[in-house]
């Protein structure tokens, strides 16, 4: 499958038609942004071990019955994807308390929440992706009642089944954002799944080995990347 014209560059991935009009190539870069493109580097091979870990999560999600985007690898940073209408809703699911629920809430990070949470926000980097809630997706027609609803039941079900592959990998799936898209009516799981959009904690020393390492500049991000693509794509 051959890379065909340039149709979107995002922060971390660039997106390319294919000969193929249901069909598109995600390739990831090793750019990273945060606090909405405010802070900008780069991680070594991040782009490779992002593809590499969300190809083997999405695959893993299949076998487990969730549908995703996910068609097949390519290359090192080229993932195959159905080509889906992304629904202008992030979807973050909470299992401790962590990032900006803390700073909200006034509590501490590493607190096991009682109840998972799911949160929603509008995908929109001029308003710096603000949270709002079920109402404010159907009043402003983000999104129809059926295909929000359809997210939250995927990303609760996805919770509970890359939870426990996690844990088995002696890691804890803290918190993560999930995308979804339309594909001919029916709501896909899509974007990415990986160390950039997880909160992942080493189960024992509860050691970060995500994007938090480059946001708040705690260094060896590399590292971090690493262990977790070892730990997830590497056998038991
Ligand atoms: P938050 O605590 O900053 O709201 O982040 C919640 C989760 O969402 C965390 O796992 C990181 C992920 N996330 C993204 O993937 N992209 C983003 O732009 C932000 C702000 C968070």
């Amino acid at each position: 499958m051959e890379r065909g014209e340039k149709l979107y560059e995002g922060k971390a991935k660039i997106i390319y038609a294919t000969d193929d009009p249901d069909k598109n190539i995600l390739y990831f870069k090793d750019d990273a942004t945060a606090f909405n493109g405010a802070k900008k580097g780069s991680i070594l091979d991040k782009g490779v071990i992002n593809n590499k870990v969300s190809a083997k999560l999405f695959q893993m999600l299949a076998e487990k019955g969730i549908e995703s985007h996910f068609i097949e690898m390519l290359s090192d940073r080229e993932m195959l994807a159905k080509k889906v209408d992304i629904m202008l809703v992030e979807v973050v699911v909470r299992n401790y308390i962590a990032g900006s629920l803390a700073k909200r809430m006034g509590r501490s990070e590493g607190e096991k929440l009682p109840e998972t949470i799911v949160e929603y926000y509008y995908k929109d980097d001029a308003l710096n992706d603000p949270m709002i809630n079920r109402d404010h997706i159907l009043v402003f027609n983000i999104a129809t009642a059926e295909q929000i609803d359809t997210a939250r039941a995927t990303a609760l079900k996805v919770n509970q089944v890359l939870s426990a592959y996690l844990l088995e990998r002696d890691i804890l799936l803290v918190d993560f954002k999930l995308e979804f898209g339309n594909y001919h009516g029916q709501m896909l799981l899509a974007d990415e799944i990986c160390p950039d959009t997880c909160r992942l904690w080493d189960r024992h020393t509860l050691e970060k080995l995500d994007k938090d390492r480059f946001r708040r500049e705690l260094g060896n991000v590399e590292e971090a990347y690493l262990e977790v693509c070892r730990r997830v794509c590497g056998d038991l």
